[in-house]
């Protein structure tokens, strides 16, 4: 996607070869800077301080956590304390695992001379994967975008929730990867998108993916969607996810749960958009089993925002001397959820469906 005109990924190695640059996503959408990732524990930092977030792109970054590892000490016992201490930045998105595990697998079977320059060829070729697999994603959900456009002759309003857009992933995103195709085909489409607090990934990053990148949106309160749906101005739902079981529950942003409720008692169809490494196959039921994070109350009593004077200030909103709680993700069960759109097409949010798609895992 671009930038002021040039195009950006997320996260990219330097023209050094081994210094690993970011987009700083706690600075936006008030300041655009460019972090640089110089040993695996500032990997480490990005993905739990949140400068990089997002399933697929936590996944990559901790790739080249592993890369910036293995060029620190390349033994068989650094290989672990990394693989462990990457692990613990954050629960919740199954693609940390899914990246690290292969990261592991791979260079467990190399000499230790050997590891470093592996370790960045695999980060590298996760996150062109993650690309090519996201524009699939898209090219499935615009066909979803190009029937409702057919059914209903006007702009196609979606609502979204969080971030699932470009910076959660290498390009495109996933939810907003359909969004992007349809636009660029010229399809009419506007986008609700959820502020999300409390980080407020879709009033701090959607918005502003979707402003650079000229998509007609609007934000809303998190309250909104259910009245929304209501008054018939939801005509599809796309959101991300961080953790999909292998029976079709839906693990994403806190929040997503009410959304699609609401889009059932409204018929509107609510669709998720997952790459493959988001699948936990090992996981059946949601809600019991997957670790949902817990982040510190002060992301609940305080905002980040642009005064008019345009000073980026912190302040308090919530009355001083009360608690305040803060789950991160939520698990929506599979039969609140029309459909799974994923690299290999749209299937129901099923153990049954998904195994159409994935065959390799029936064993
Ligand atoms: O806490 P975050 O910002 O990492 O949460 C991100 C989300 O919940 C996204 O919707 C999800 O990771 C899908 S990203 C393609």
């Amino acid at each position: 996607m671009k930038v002021q005109g040039r195009h950006y990924r997320p996260i990219w190695l330097d023209d050094d070869g081994w210094r690993v640059r970011i987009i700083d996503q706690t600075r936006l959408p008030f300041a655009f800077e460019v972090a640089v990732l110089e040993s695996s524990e500032d990997a480490a930092r990005a993905i739990r301080d949140m400068l990089v977030r997002g399933a697929p792109l936590i996944g990559v970054t901790a790739a080249y956590g592993m890369a910036l590892a293995m060029r620190e000490d390349p033994s068989d016992l650094w290989l672990g304390q990394a693989h462990e201490r990457l692990m613990r930045t954050r629960p919740t998105a199954i693609n940390l695992r899914w990246a690290l595990d292969d990261m592991r697998m791979r260079l467990r079977g190399l000499a230790p001379g050997e590891r470093a320059e592996a370790a960045y060829a695999r980060a590298a070729e996760l996150a062109d994967e993650d690309v090519e697999i996201n524009r699939l994603i898209g090219r499935h959900g615009l066909a979803l975008i190009e029937a409702a456009a057919a059914r209903k002759g006007g702009p196609v309003n979606i609502l979204t929730h969080c971030n699932a857009g470009w910076l959660a992933t290498c390009d495109w995103g996933t939810a907003t990867s359909p969004i992007y195709q349809a636009h660029d085909a010229g399809i009419p489409v506007h986008v609700w998108v959820d502020e999300t607090r409390p980080r407020n990934q879709g009033g701090h990053l959607t918005a502003w993916e979707l402003h650079n990148h000229g998509v007609p949106h609007t934000v809303v309160v998190d309250n909104a969607g259910g009245h929304l749906m209501q008054h018939g101005d939801v005509d599809l739902c796309f959101v991300g996810t961080d953790r999909v079981t292998a029976t079709g529950d839906v693990c994403n942003k806190i929040g997503t749960y009410l959304k699609a409720l609401a889009a059932k008692d409204n018929g509107v169809p609510f669709y998720v958009c997952l790459p493959s490494p988001t699948i936990d196959w090992t996981v059946r039921d949601g809600v019991a089993e997957i670790p949902i994070e817990e982040r510190a109350a002060a992301e609940v009593t305080h905002v980040t925002g642009l005064t008019d004077e345009g000073e980026v200030i912190r302040t308090r909103v919530v009355s001083p001397g009360s608690l305040a709680s803060n789950p991160a993700f939520d698990v929506t069960p599979g039969r609140l959820v029309t459909g799974l759109v994923t690299e290999r097409g749209v299937t129901e949010a099923t153990g049954s469906g998904l195994l159409r798609l994935f065959p390799e895992r029936a064993a």
